[in-house]
């Protein structure tokens, strides 16, 4: 089984990201990309600063990576109010979320990650605060318990996930904004690899640049990454510039192909071309074949896999596409073969 926890492009946060901290945005002018999420959000925010009153609670949902938190820190930041973090699984019993929604001043946000793994009783506690500041206690047992209604200071929630399909349907009615983070586009991937070689005080020339951001899969946490590791290149192999020819003999090195595709990419790609006729296979015979788990496959592998049109999803299972084979260098099927009597007799 290959280890793909620890894939130089995945795009979950491993130990060395720590040191992203230095470059996340803190303001909304600072975050690059994302335009319509940070119109929608600079409406929000200045609507709730003009009826002085929280923000109202939202949701981000995408891929991992794509600034989620970021978007969390800097709303806290333009508010000017505090932001208390938690997680889905680390909010075991619904008297865990009670102790943190009591400890809440006004105008806090309550920033809550993977929002999808509260548990059913947890999230029970969450929609009365939600809706109506308020905490439902019981206290007692057997007949003589009895519920009392504690009223909570007005916050806001900012929720996050990557799995939106699980966040229940009344939790998620409870926010009111939903944004969703895309994958980004070359042209902010390129400033935010050069905004972060800035600050880092790393030499790159516009090639270096675009090379690296060419192969960060959409993703600023993959872009930080890589650029980490074509900085190190830079200053062991060459004169610690980062240009094209540099940025492209490091990922090449690394295993990251132009397009970012690494080993487990190309792994999925190979089994459904080469071992199941360019599908349709389903995603757990995918998984059996290559030795990975089915949730690798479906939550970091195949999006960027489908972003970039390789893969297509069919109710009978994937299916590669064109694009797939030429990047792999495969010949598509059906381009080389003889037309046969069957096709002559069969033509419009
Ligand atoms: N729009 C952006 N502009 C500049 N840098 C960004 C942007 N979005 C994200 N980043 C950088 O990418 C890193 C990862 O972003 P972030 O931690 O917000 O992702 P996330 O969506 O919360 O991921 P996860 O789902 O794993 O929690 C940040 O440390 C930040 O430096
Ligand atoms: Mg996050």
């Amino acid at each position: 089984m290959s280890d793909s926890s620890s894939r130089l492009v995945q795009p979950e946060a491993r130990p060395d990201d720590r040191l992203d901290q230095a470059l996340r945005p803190r303001h909304l002018n600072e975050v690059i990309g994302q335009d319509q999420v940070k119109e929608n959000l600079s409406i929000l925010i200045s609507a709730a600063r003009k009826r002085n009153e929280p923000l109202d609670h939202v949701l981000f949902y995408g891929p991992p990576g794509l600034g989620k938190t970021t978007f969390a820190h800097v709303l806290a930041n333009e508010m000017g109010v505090n932001i208390k973090i938690t997680a889905g699984p680390a909010v075991e019993r619904a008297g865990d979320l009670a102790a943190i929604l009591t400890n809440l001043h006004a105008g806090d946000i309550l920033f809550i990650d993977e929002i999808h793994r509260l548990g059913k009783t947890v999230e029970e506690v969450l929609y009365p605060a939600m809706e109506d500041f308020a905490l439902d206690i019981v206290i007692g047992k057997g007949p003589s318990a009895r519920s009392i209604r504690l009223k909570l200071p007005r916050f806001s929630v900012i929720g996050a996930t990557t799995r939106l399909a699980l966040v229940s349907a009344p939790l998620r009615a409870r926010f009111g904004a939903v944004y969703r983070l895309d994958y980004y586009e070359l042209q902010p991937m390129c400033i935010i690899v050069q905004r972060a070689a800035q600050i880092l005080k790393v030499p790159a020339d516009q090639g270096g640049i675009e090379e690296i951001a060419r192969r960060a899969r959409g993703t600023p946490r993959v872009a930080l990454r890589l650029l980490r590791r074509v900085r190190d290149f830079a200053q062991v192999r060459a004169d610690g510039i980062i240009n094209r020819e540099v940025a492209r003999e490091a990922l090449n090195l690394l295993n990251v192909d132009p397009l970012g595709l690494d080993d487990v990419d190309r792994r999925v790609l190979n089994t459904v071309i080469e071992k199941y006729g360019g599908g349709p296979v389903g995603l757990n015979t995918i998984a059996a074949s290559i030795g990975e788990e089915a949730d690798t496959i479906m939550d970091v592998v195949e999006p960027y896999l489908l972003q970039l049109g390789f893969l297509d999803r069919t109710p009978q299972g994937r299916v590669a596409t064109r694009l797939a084979y030429e990047h792999l260098g495969i010949a598509f099927p059906g381009d080389h073969r003889q037309p046969t009597l069957f096709d002559a007799s069969n033509s419009e």
